[in-house]
């Protein structure tokens, strides 16, 4: 890397997410709010991240909890308002903190009035600002596409006698991007919020926002089995990841360019090679950070986790930045997944590895697995395909923050169940506890933001195998190892030959390290040096 070029301040960075619904609630109606996050921000700051994305807080039916947008340009009054949203924004940068909001480019709520109009009639000018296809010649949905939520894209407008696409639920028609009217409107949709001074994007579905022109049926999965979602019946190679949307990715970039320092996420689940594409080129840049879930997906053993960062990182262009993610609104927790011990090692190896990492709020404390009572269900993607247990719910939960009524969150009925462990597992609690996760995590925050080598040094995987996975990280005259033990077994390693430890920088345990042999779950960052 050239040493003469500026740093943005998103590579070295650490992105917090917050799910406004479940940060805190301040007026007692059992849903967070942006007065909320603004009293939190403290603990934000304490934990030592960098910028904050806020998932949607704009004016919406909540049939998709905020992801079906009914205007652009405001706040939901169930978050507050624009002076609340003017009052945390400057509160998070007179906190050296970035805000990030989330854009929802692909598609509306049905309550937006660009869809109110458009299905108002054939005729009216906004009819073609979304995608409205005749039935089939023999009658029938217009092509074979399968919502990413199940069931068809297709929904049938009586009114107007054609069917409108919806990647996602129905009450989220998808606009239309070919339509340069659109394009402009979204882009001043950007502008209004850069304008009051937000500092990038967390981008939707950004690899959905365009279509074949032609609607072709998709192709069937051929791996396609009963217990995995309806959406991967097909391969969806027309209904995603368009030649086009790369223009489009383009000129949201542009746009953002022309105010300095902002950042663009989007949010891409490709393989690798065709999700390398959205970096765009070094004269024609798309988003910086085409978010990276192979964490997530990847099974959690050192040959898959090996294989994922190799993959990664040789499929990265010459200018492009990786990213890194473990948990989201979307997903299930890594805690839950891997149990809480190993979900260190995890927090260790995102905070690790070469390339921006993106915290979802509660990680921090460990939450686990939350049982939601069937009666307490709330997203939409459960009740569409009920037997499958892809609720996203229980990653949605209050953030429990000390042991008062409802840890804290809201002095009403929380929107979504707590985490049974509430009255430990908290804020508070885990304050006061060095051996705490949280603790943890401030600690590996503190140690990426004071090591050249890990913020932005250099990258070599050395092994992954035998549940040992081991990279060494340099920069800034640092020579750093991370030694990931991804079992619950005592295992050995080896450090590169002639090589020894010069200190111990971090461990995922309380107890010294041992000579060459990890502890269960133990993951260790040691500074070396040459020997002789
Ligand atoms: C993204 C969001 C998800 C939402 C979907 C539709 O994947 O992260 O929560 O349901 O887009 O907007
Ligand atoms: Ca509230």
């Amino acid at each position: 890397m050239n040493e003469t070029r500026r740093q943005p301040w998103w590579e070295s960075g650490v992105i917090y997410q917050v799910y406004p619904r479940s940060y805190q609630d301040t007026n007692g109606d059992g849903v967070g709010d942006l007065a909320g996050i603004e009293a939190r921000l403290g603990h934000i700051v304490s934990l030592g991240v960098d910028a904050i994305w806020l998932s949607p807080v704009y004016p919406s039916p909540m049939a998709d909890f905020g992801y079906d947008v009914a205007d652009y340009c405001n706040i939901d009054p169930i978050f507050g308002d624009m002076a609340a949203f003017d009052s945390l924004i400057s509160a998070v940068h007179a906190m050296g903190l970035k805000l990030l909001l989330d854009f929802v480019p692909n598609h509306t709520s049905d309550q937006h009035l660009w869809f109110q109009e458009s299905r108002s009639s054939r005729g009216n000018p906004k009819r073609d600002w979304y995608i409205w296809r005749d039935p089939a010649p023999e009658g029938g949905v217009p092509n074979n596409w399968i919502s990413d939520f199940g069931g068809s894209s297709w929904e049938w407008d009586e009114g107007t006698g054609q069917y409108y696409l919806h990647a996602f639920l129905k009450e989220q028609p998808d606009l239309n991007w070919r339509n340069p009217d659109v394009q402009r409107a979204m882009m001043d949709v950007m502008r209004f919020w850069l304008d009051r001074g937000v500092d990038g994007f967390r981008i939707d579905v950004l690899w959905h926002i365009v279509k074949h022109e032609a609607f072709p049926d998709n192709p069937l999965n051929p791996e396609w089995t009963p217990d995995i979602t309806e959406r991967d019946r097909l391969l969806q190679v027309h209904s995603t990841d368009q030649p086009e949307a790369h223009a489009i990715s383009a000129k949201l970039r542009e746009l953002a360019d022309t105010y300095g320092d902002r950042v663009l996420v989007g949010e891409i689940f490709l393989p690798n090679e065709r999700h390398a594409r959205w970096y765009g080129s070094p004269t024609q840049p798309q988003v910086h950070l085409p978010f990276n879930f192979q964490l997530i997906e990847s099974p959690w053993d050192a040959e898959h986790l090996r294989g994922v960062i190799e993959g990664y990182e040789a499929s990265l262009p010459s200018f492009g930045w990786p990213n890194w993610v473990i948990g989201s609104h979307d997903a299930p927790r890594i805690a839950a997944r891997v149990g809480e011990p190993q979900a260190r090692v995890a927090a260790m190896l995102l905070l690790t590895l070469r390339g921006t990492p993106t915290l979802y709020q509660g990680d921090e404390l460990g939450i686990g697995e939350v049982f939601i009572p069937m009666e307490e269900i709330r997203d939409p993607q459960h009740f569409r395909q009920p037997t499958l247990d892809i609720g996203r719910d229980r990653s949605r939960t209050p953030m429990p923050w000390d042991h008062t009524t409802n840890a804290g969150f809201t002095t009403g009925k929380p929107w979504l169940p707590l985490n049974a462990d509430w009255s430990s597992r908290n804020v508070a609690a885990q304050n006061n506890d060095p051996a705490s996760m949280l603790n943890f995590y401030r600690r590996m925050l503190a140690l990426r933001r004071a090591s050249p080598a890990l913020s932005t040094g250099s990258f070599s995987l050395l092994g992954g195998s035998n549940d040992v996975l081991i990279y060494l990280r340099e920069g800034g005259g640092q020579r750093l190892a991370v030694v990931l033990n991804l079992s619950s077994h005592i295992r050995r390693f080896e450090l590169p030959a002639n090589n020894q430890i010069k200190a111990v920088l971090a461990s995922t345990l309380q107890t010294e390290p041992a000579h060459g042999s990890l502890s269960p779950n133990e993951g260790l960052v040691l500074e070396i040096q040459k020997s002789g």
